[in-house]
């Protein structure tokens, strides 16, 4: 997979992608990523790439020239048109089901934005996916295409160790992850659940599967509608919406 980010923050994304597991990902070849500045295309000798909007108002918008330079600088040699996602609050909420689809590409481009955002005819030609990575505004779209790209990237083969991507695999899926545990085994006068040091497999999973369960009911009931659960789940599930206020 190979990410081209246009933004006006290069050095944030090289340097907030070129660490842990997505660093390990560039070096070993699973993914490549290219920031290109924005800035190198602007059409003045100022080097500005943003101007007042018509209309009046407040704040500056990025110009659509610097803008369409830039993303012809990167697909211009491209085989297909490439998918071009544009980080923006106006776009459709970024989900788990998106990261698996953007997964297939071959190359995708992201575009951020800053200041009140981009000439809407540069959007318009170029944009083909407009999205958001929830309700909440940012400064820009250099942090959101980061967190795409972060997600979409453990999804691409080669970039987790089987051993990492194992248990993503389970039907789990849209149910949170159950508690976890390491040494040692009494902390502040906290025990480890019993159940965890016993060496009885079948039982932990049992134990497992109902946390994840009781969970889900008080922190996500809304995932609770996808969630495939036997009936003596779904009774547990619906005691623990009963009682909501203990976690
Ligand atoms: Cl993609 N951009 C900005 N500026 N703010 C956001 C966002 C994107 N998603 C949520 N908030």
């Amino acid at each position: 997979m190979k990410f081209h980010v246009l933004t006006l923050f290069p050095e944030m994304i090289l340097q907030g992608l070129n660490t842990s597991i997505t660093g390990r990902a560039i070096d070993s070849g699973y993914i490549s990523l290219e920031a290109v500045n924005i800035r190198d295309f602007a059409e003045n000798k100022h080097n500005r790439v943003d101007d007042y909007p018509y209309g009046g108002g407040a704040g500056m918008v990025m110009q659509a020239g610097p803008v369409c330079k830039a993303y012809e600088s990167v697909a211009g040699d491209m085989e297909k048109k490439p998918r071009v996602i544009y980080l923006t609050p106006q776009g459709s909420v970024f989900t788990q089901a998106m990261a698996k689809e953007l997964a297939g590409e071959e190359e995708l481009v992201f575009l951020c934005g800053h200041y009140e955002g981009i000439d809407e005819r540069v959007l318009e030609e170029i944009v083909t996916d407009p999205v958001s990575i929830g309700d909440y505004v940012l400064t820009g779209g250099e942090l959101p295409a980061m967190v795409m790209i972060d997600a979409i990237s453990r999804l691409v083969p080669g970039v987790l160790s089987n051993e990492e991507s194992a248990q993503f695999e389970s039907f789990q899926d849209s149910l949170l992850e159950y508690p976890q545990y390491t040494r040692p085994a009494v902390w502040r006068e906290k025990e480890v659940p019993p159940v965890l040091l016993s060496g009885h497999h079948q039982n932990v999973e049992k134990w497992r599967r109902e946390q994840s369960v009781i969970r889900t009911a008080k922190r996500r009931p809304d995932l609770l509608k996808t969630a495939e659960l036997t009936p003596s789940e779904q009774a547990l599930a619906e005691k623990m919406l009963a009682k909501k206020e203990d976690l």
